[in-house]
């Protein structure tokens, strides 16, 4: 039986094929496997956790740290990875924002998968990421919540999505949003604002990649079952009327403009502690 949290993870939509490609390009860009000391920042239920072990090159003497503040994602997440005995995970129970304190050990490498956008003050975020790694540690994030993350040709379909959503919201549940719970994420940064954060910091990019991706019917339905999304999209809003409107709403948009699949681009970035 899937509990209530675990109902609105992460997992379905981290699970979809076009996801893992999305991230396997992040880890082959900073060249994530060579290195024994690793953390996963965000790491939700673990799907690049997951992506992170099958690339290790030497599994011995590896640790990896799991960090995430949903005790529901990492028990997810341990579930999922099950006992391995040839690599240490330690699923560390925390907000990103207190890693100086959470991880004690300085790493070679910190991945950060769809999770900075949250986080609110980043400056001091990324001098912690600095502060944890060894010299020349790679540091490699990617997110699809900056501006620019929606190609033109996808505006159509968003700003009919959201008012079918909306109204679906309004005439079935008798509800509407509450703006004044708008949330962190929704706060965009620019592409150039992130370079500038990681290299103000003292880091050297080392690769910026802008990635467009057909994203297929199911990954906007997966992503709608996601209570962190809800919260963004409908602030204020039940969540499981905020997932029926937004899934409603999808198919019959969906359908309306016979689409196969609707893009969106992903910003990663490369960069070593100098
Ligand atoms: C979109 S999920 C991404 C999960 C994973 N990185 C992936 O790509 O599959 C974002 C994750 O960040 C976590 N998160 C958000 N804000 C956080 C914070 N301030 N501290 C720790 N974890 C946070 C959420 O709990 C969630 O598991």
């Amino acid at each position: 039986m899937v509990t209530a949290s675990e109902e609105y993870s992460f997992t379905s939509f981290s699970n979809l094929p076009f996801y893992t490609k999305v991230n396997e390009r992040l880890l082959d860009l900073a060249q994530v496997g060579k290195q024994r000391k690793i953390v996963d920042l965000g790491c939700g239920t673990g799907g690049i956790t997951k992506l992170i072990l099958e690339r290790l090159q030497s599994a011995k003497d590896t640790v990896i740290y799991a960090v995430d503040h949903s005790t529901t994602a990492l028990k997810v997440a341990a579930e999922e990875i099950g006992d391995r005995k040839d690599v240490a995970i330690n699923y560390v129970h925390s907000e990103v924002q207190n890693l100086a304190g959470a991880v004690k050990d300085k790493v070679d490498a910190i991945v950060y998968c769809n999770s900075i956008h949250y986080v609110p003050d980043k400056t001091a975020l990324v001098e912690q990421i600095k502060e944890k790694l060894v010299p020349s540690g790679i540091f490699a994030f990617n997110t699809s919540f900056y501006e620019g993350s929606h190609p033109d040709d996808s505006l159509v379909f968003f700003r009919k999505w959201m008012m079918r959503s909306l109204r679906i919201l309004k005439r079935e549940y008798g509800l509407s949003i509450d703006k004044s719970q708008k949330v962190e994420s929704r706060v965009q940064l620019t592409a150039d604002n992130y370079i500038e954060l990681v290299e103000n910091a003292g880091f050297k990019v080392v690769v910026n990649d802008f990635n467009r991706v057909e994203v297929p019917h199911e990954g906007w339905h997966h992503i709608s079952g996601f209570s962190d999304w809800i919260e963004g999209v409908m602030p204020g809003v039940p969540l499981d009327v905020g997932r029926q409107s937004l899934q409603k709403g999808l198919a019959q948009i969906w359908d309306e403009m016979n689409l196969k699949t609707v893009p969106r681009v992903w910003f990663s970035v490369s960069a070593a502690k100098v």
